[in-house]
């Protein structure tokens, strides 16, 4: 079962500075992109390493550790077919100016 929570204000997650937050003991990565804002679980599902430090480019998010690339709508790999899992991200709506996420 989800929940839908508030995260953050809409001016607090700015294009090229991305926060992370914690909700419902899920650590949560937001980042601005071209005007969207995107959630994903800040942990790589490769190692581990926080997906906050990753590099956005377009709609993908690289890992700065060993540069697995995710989608940042479905969460797939981009760049090794033979990964696992992809990377968990969440459904992100914007009320009132504020972003609230279905975790
Ligand atoms: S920990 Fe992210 S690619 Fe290895």
């Amino acid at each position: 079962m989800s929940s839908r929570i508030r995260l953050a204000r809409v001016d607090e997650v700015r294009e090229g500075r991305p926060i992370s937050v914690e909700a419902a003991g899920t650590k949560i990565a937001l980042f601005s992109k071209a005007g969207t804002i995107y959630a994903t679980e800040n942990v790589c599902p490769h190692l581990g390493a926080p997906l906050i430090d990753g590099v956005v480019i377009g709609t993908e998010i690289t890992c700065r550790w060993h540069l697995w690339s995710f989608d940042l709508l479905t969460g797939e790999c981009t760049s090794n077919s033979l990964a696992p899992k992809g990377l968990r991200i969440f459904p992100v709506t914007i009320e009132g100016g504020e972003v609230w996420v279905e975790v």
